[in-house]
């Protein structure tokens, strides 16, 4: 199937390792021109030179922090003047850290919403207009399987990606009939430097080993694995494509069957 994405233009967030990178990854060998963001310049040029490989479309980044205010118009500004205009947006970031929700200052919240929420917000309300404009364009939003089964010791992420989620359904019915689309894609758990660090801080609290952890994790997947990062990001693609136009205001799941409910 061809996706149709080549000459689309992406700005991915993120990007720089992990479950970003390889949503970047499955939009360049799909042909589509792709800004990648995070924090790192270093990293970001390693991946942008592997990402150059892959397809015919052109690789920029830029090196920002989500949490700094200007981050987002700065974030625009150069997809526009690397690429051009913004068709396709990938909301993701960095996760928060794990602990017990019931102490947590008023200072993390806001210093977490400030990093992790609204600045894909403001962003995605940048590339609007000109989606709208266009006639055609994707958000996509990398949540997390908490927002449909809470998960413990990840109260932050469960909550505030879970507001996450009401935006999303808010924006999808606002602009469905622009022929933008807007989704969330909530992995359960896929091999990423997060997870391995997320297992390791799990090993430490219940004094058992990171092997236990991982064993007592691929126990609950109902395909007893851990997912593979270019399963995330193929996944992505096809939601990010003209071919995933009929796919709106959902919460699309890459768990390996890990959320118990329907
Ligand atoms: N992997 C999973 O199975 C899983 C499951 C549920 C939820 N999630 C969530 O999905 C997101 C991506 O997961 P991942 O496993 O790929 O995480 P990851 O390996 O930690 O990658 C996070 C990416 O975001 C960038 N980043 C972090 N903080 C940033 C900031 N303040 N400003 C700009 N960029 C920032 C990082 O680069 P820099 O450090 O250079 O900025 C990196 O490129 C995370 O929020 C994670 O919590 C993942």
């Amino acid at each position: 199937m061809d996706l149709e994405l080549h000459q689309r233009t992406a700005v991915v967030l993120g990007a720089s390792r992990g479950l970003g990178k390889a949503i970047a990854a499955s939009l360049a060998a799909e042909g589509a021109n792709v800004l990648l963001t995070a924090r790192s310049g270093d990293a970001l040029e390693g991946a942008a030179a592997e990402l150059d490989a892959l397809g015919s479309g052109r690789i920029g980044y830029h090196a920002a922090d989500l949490a700094e205010p200007g981050t987002p118009a700065a974030i625009h500004a150069a997809a526009e003047k690397q690429l051009g205009p913004v068709d396709i947006l990938v909301n993701n970031g960095g996760g928060p850290p794990p602990g017990p929700i019931a102490d947590t200052e008023r200072a993390t919240w806001d210093e977490q919403f400030r990093s992790m929420v609204a600045p894909l917000f403001e962003l995605a309300g940048l590339v609007l207009p000109g989606m709208r404009e266009r006639g055609w364009g994707r958000i996509l939003t990398v949540v997390s399987s908490g927002v449909v089964q809470p998960i413990p010791s990840l109260g932050i992420s469960n909550a505030l990606r879970s507001s996450i989620v009401g935006w999303s359904k808010s924006l999808a019915n606002e602009v469905g009939g622009d022929g933008v689309t807007v989704n969330c894609l909530a992995p359960g758990r896929i091999a990423t430097d997060r997870t391995a660090s997320l297992d390791a801080k799990a090993a430490e609290r219940q004094g058992i080993s990171v092997a236990d952890v991982e064993r007592n994790s691929r126990a609950l997947i109902p395909v007893g694995r851990y997912g593979d990062p270019r399963e995330f990001g193929d996944t992505a693609a096809f939601l990010l494509s003209p071919r995933g136009s009929y796919i709106t205001g959902s919460v699309v799941r890459v768990d390996g069957g890990l959320v118990k409910s329907v």
